[in-house]
């Protein structure tokens, strides 16, 4: 590469850099000195999400570190009693988005629910461990004694917002997470959840209004039918008061999910980290750790497809739909040769774009040649940057840099190109969904390392 071709890069990141930085200030709320969130899109996402603010915190440890800890502050005070953390904490009021807090009713539900702030009553992938130790890492170069304070203020948290998750949706023991609701897979539409919503009959539901198609064209969101599904298992769980001995029970929908399986045992991994700088005991972590290895290599993969599979807990059987979540479980770092090779082999076909045969060379939430591929409808087809991002990172981890470098590039150039969308049509790039979409800006923040600032 010629120096001129170098700085007419370097500028190139530079703009990209200063783009996402201004979405985030955007989406920004301050809350109080200590707490603050990051709406994930303006209008159609209003409150603070769980999963996004672990992921949106990775984008202002590069820039302003104070910024991630008060978003991750922000999250946990909504924690729950018992550990939970909330999907949507409501902070402020607004009324552009439904379901609001009075729909979900968490206080008057739940014994367990956090006082200081209304939440939803589901969780999402679990990510704020990984935010937290990256803010360590990155802030003990220049202030030890702070960046160990951090670890102490979120450590008793983490561990027991982790522990929910293995005491309460493990009870089966097999290191597998068990979820109530497409939601809190982050992967809301995907086809994964098809057969498991198909069994579902709401019946007698009570008049809403969906706002997001008032915001967003219906075409790219979920269907009203799914809508209505969604909301009558929201009411099923409220009437369980949200307590998952009474969901276990009989509760219809109950699936171990591939990913957020996936994204606990990296957090896992991270807080096995976090306990050892602190000199806690690493004992009960080091089995989590442990059971879920067994589960992901013995339970969820398929030998014959070469692929892992969610496990319908309602039928005993696993949920055979091939889609960008099957190659998830790479970024857990512990699977065999065997099955790397096959997440390899996925990664290389045209189906999910390994081929050039797509406008963006990134992996698109369900295969393009799929029967069920939507390039326009949320978790049906389109690219998400959050997806690519953590392959990103597992491939990193595993050591395969070049394979990692294409996705890199080609999240900078999507985003270059099209902006920070939600999601973009992997056929022709459009952008989709939330615009200035925060996790898309803080993603690439963090995927330029805030080198060129
Ligand atoms: N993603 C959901 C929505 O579309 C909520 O978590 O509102």
């Amino acid at each position: 590469m010629t120096k001129k071709q170098n700085n007419e890069i370097q500028k190139v990141k530079a703009e990209i850099l200063k783009e996402a930085k201004r979405v985030l200030e955007a989406n920004w709320i301050e809350i109080d000195k200590d707490h603050g969130f990051t709406r994930p899109a303006r209008g159609l996402y209003p409150f603070q999400w769980n999963w996004d603010a672990g992921l949106i915190a990775f984008g202002y440890i590069h820039y302003k570190i104070e910024k991630a800890v008060k978003e991750l502050r922000a999250l946990f005070k909504g924690q729950w009693e018992n550990g939970f953390l909330p999907h949507i904490l409501f902070h402020t009021e607004d009324d552009s988005y439904f379901p609001n807090h009075d729909f979900w009713g968490s206080q008057e539900a739940s014994k367990y629910a956090s006082k200081e702030v209304k939440t939803s009553g589901i969780t999402q992938p679990p990510v704020a461990a990984l935010a937290v130790w990256h803010i360590y890492e990155v802030l003990k170069e220049r202030d030890e004694n702070r960046a160990i304070d951090i670890l102490k203020e979120f450590y008793p948290k983490l561990l027991a917002n982790h522990k929910y998750f293995h005491d309460k949706r493990d009870i089966e023991g097999w290191g597998l997470i068990t979820i109530y609701h497409p939601w809190e897979s982050g992967f809301d539409n995907s086809p994964r959840w098809d057969a498991a919503m198909d069994r579902l009959k709401p019946e007698n539901l009570p008049a809403f209004e969906r706002k997001d198609i008032l915001l967003i064209n219906p075409k790219y969101r979920p269907t009203n039918a799914e809508y209505d599904k969604y909301i009558h298992m929201v009411l099923e769980l409220k009437a369980r008061g949200y307590d998952d001995a009474k969901i276990y029970d009989d509760y219809p929908f109950k699936i171990k999910d591939k990913v957020i399986s996936s994204i606990l045992y990296m957090a896992d991994q991270e807080l096995l980290k976090i306990a050892e700088v602190l000199g806690e005991d690493k004992k009960e972590i080091n089995e989590w750790l442990t059971i879920c290895k067994h589960g992901f290599l013995n339970k969820l993969w398929d030998e014959q497809d070469k692929m892992f599979y969610d496990w319908d807990l309602i039928t005993n059987e696993p949920i055979k739909v091939q889609t960008a979540a099957g190659v998830m479980p790479i970024i857990t770092g512990v699977l065999t040769g065997e099955q790397l090779k096959g997440m390899e082999e996925h990664l290389d076909r045209s189906n999910f774009c390994g081929q050039k045969n797509c406008a963006i060379s990134l992996v698109p939430s369900v295969g393009v040649e799929d029967k069920l591929f939507d390039s326009e409808k949320y978790w049906r087809g389109p690219v998400w940057v959050n997806v690519n991002w953590f392959l990103w990172k597992g491939l990193l981890r595993l050591g395969m840099k070049e394979r990692a470098q294409h996705l890199s590039t080609h999240i900078l150039k999507v985003v270059d190109k099209n902006g920070f969308w939600e999601y973009y049509s992997p056929l022709t790039g459009k952008g989709m969904g939330g615009k200035d979409f925060s996790w898309s800006a803080a993603l690439t923040i963090d995927l330029l390392g805030g080198d060129v600032m």
